[in-house]
């Protein structure tokens, strides 16, 4: 245990940088991609904490460093638990069971031998620089184990826990072979929480009837009525706190001036159409880029909107290109937008300007603000914060959102045009309403919008989380 340690940490799979080594044998940091970053850091950085995680590439020996305020402590993974703890285990096993199996999740014995050494890995780092009494924060999925790893360590610690993606029906959740050491994993914290009451309530359940304990019946409301379990002689809680982002930051970038030209550019850069429809998404099975491109194509073919009116943009962060569902899908959709400009692009003017790219935050800023419908299809997805990103860009009020009702914003966002993405008739029917939305009942819509995510900021969702962290019994 160290002495002079850090009080507050947060443990997560990935650090908010990711090294890069490019081709001439140099190295560089860049920005780490995927929502937990983009919420938790501007919240870490504010309160001067510690972060513990990977730094993005195998066999990377890196020390401990500090960046604006910031303290980095790197866990380095080699390249087989690259490919087992995290392609193989994470995002094979967890990412898709937990997401209502939309794609078949695999179950491989040392897969998840090598998650369990990768979280045991991340709670001795965790044991070794917390202070005395210090809190912290366990991030995601990856690292499910680490609570109680870091417990039987450190019982003196205060220990939350919170999963970014959805947790699943308890039917999906049973499926897997070592489902218990996971609930029990999850235990080893004071508080876990959940972006949705429903997530909460199948935990609670699990902890019944994987562990025998006997949690709280009643139901656990959003930030308030947590649910309760005694595990021994500790009281675990286990809550709702839907995570969302620094707004007033984002309203501030699309207000200036800069933001606002570029915005003006983007237009012109693409021939200045009446319609800008804009998709911004890590590329993912479950973002539902597929079905947004299926309804466009639909549209065009029914000639309900023209090329030469209507364009799409589709901004798509590479994401996990190892993977054998990624690279699937990459192909198909990249093969549906090929064919969809082939049918009704003309020369200098693409149907769908697709970047397998990630830009910097002015840049989306400045897309976001020059979008007129902003289409967000996932089939699934823990909460989603480029929706929030969008309504916290439109301080004019302009815009429309097409939101999946899958995706855990959905119950925040109602103003929004809600859409099945199943239901490819009802995928068109919306994007066609937003795009002809009357002006007036479109900015009704926005401000509705704006009211909810300028006041339910990550700022909140943090505070909120870690008030009943704190309330949670000292051991
Ligand atoms: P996830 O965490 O599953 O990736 P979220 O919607 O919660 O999904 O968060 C994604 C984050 O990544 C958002 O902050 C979004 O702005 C950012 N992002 C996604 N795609 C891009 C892109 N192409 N360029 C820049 N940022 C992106
Ligand atoms: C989602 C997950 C995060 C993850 C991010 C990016 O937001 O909830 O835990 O970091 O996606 O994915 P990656 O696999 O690149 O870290």
């Amino acid at each position: 245990m160290s002495t002079n340690g850090s009080d507050f940490i947060v443990v997560a799979n990935r650090l908010p940088v990711d090294l890069e080594r490019m081709e001439d044998g140099t190295q560089r940091w860049k920005h780490s991609p995927g929502g937990l970053v983009t919420a938790l850091e501007p919240f870490l950085r504010s309160r001067s904490g510690a972060w513990v995680g990977w730094p993005g590439i195998a066999d990377a020996e890196v020390e401990a460093f500090e960046e604006e305020g910031l303290r980095l402590h790197p866990v380095g993974l080699s390249a087989a638990e690259v490919r087992d703890y995290y392609e193989g285990f994470s995002n094979g096993t967890l990412w898709p069971l937990y997401h209502d199996v939309v794609a078949p999740p695999v179950f491989d014995r040392s897969w998840w031998e090598s998650y369990v050494k990768v979280n045991r890995r991340f709670a001795d780092a965790c044991a070794s620089i917390a202070a005395k009494g210090a809190t912290v924060w366990v991030q995601d999925y990856q690292l499910q184990l680490v609570p109680q790893l870091l417990r039987e360590q450190r019982p003196d610690l205060r220990i939350g826990f919170f999963l970014h993606i959805p947790f699943p029906p308890v039917e999906l959740f049973m499926q897997l072979p070592w489902r218990t050491e996971i609930i029990r994993g999850l235990l080893g914290a004071d508080l876990v929480g959940f972006h949705r009451p429903g997530g909460a309530q199948n935990f609670l359940w699990l902890a019944r009837r994987l562990v025998g304990l006997e949690p709280s019946r009643g139901a656990v409301g959003v930030r308030t009525r947590p649910g309760v379990v005694q595990v021994g002689d500790r009281t675990v809680r286990v809550g709702a706190f839907p995570i969302s982002i620094d707004a007033a930051g984002l309203d501030a970038i699309a207000r200036s001036r800069e933001t606002q030209a570029r915005a003006k550019q983007i237009r012109e850069e693409l021939g200045n159409p009446r319609r800008i429809m804009l998709g911004v998404d890590r590329l993912d099975y479950t973002k539902g880029i597929d079905v947004r491109l299926h309804a466009l194509h639909e549209l065009l073919a029914e000639e309900r909107i023209t090329a030469e009116d209507t364009v799409m943009v589709q901004l798509a962060t590479p994401s996990r290109e190892r993977v054998e569902h990624y690279k699937q899908m990459r192909g198909e959709i990249e093969q549906v937008v090929g064919r969809i400009n082939g049918e009704f692009s003309r020369v200098g003017h693409p149907a769908v300007h697709y970047l397998h790219q990630s830009v910097d935050r002015r840049e989306l800023c400045a897309f976001m603000s020059a979008a007129d419908v902003m289409v967000v299809t996932p089939v699934r997805d823990g909460m989603n914060l480029v929706c929030k990103e969008y309504v916290a860009c439109r301080y004019d009020l302009g815009g429309a959102l097409v939101l999946s009702e899958f995706a855990g914003a959905a119950s925040e966002l109602t103003s929004a045009f809600l859409v099945n993405p199943h239901d490819l008739d009802g995928v068109k029917n919306s994007l066609y309403a937003a795009l002809t939305v009357d002006p007036a009942e479109g900015r009704r819509r926005m401000r509705a919008l704006r009211r909810q995510v300028l006041t339910h900021d990550v700022d909140r969702w943090a505070r909120s989380f870690l008030e009943a962290l704190g309330s949670a019994s000292p051991n």
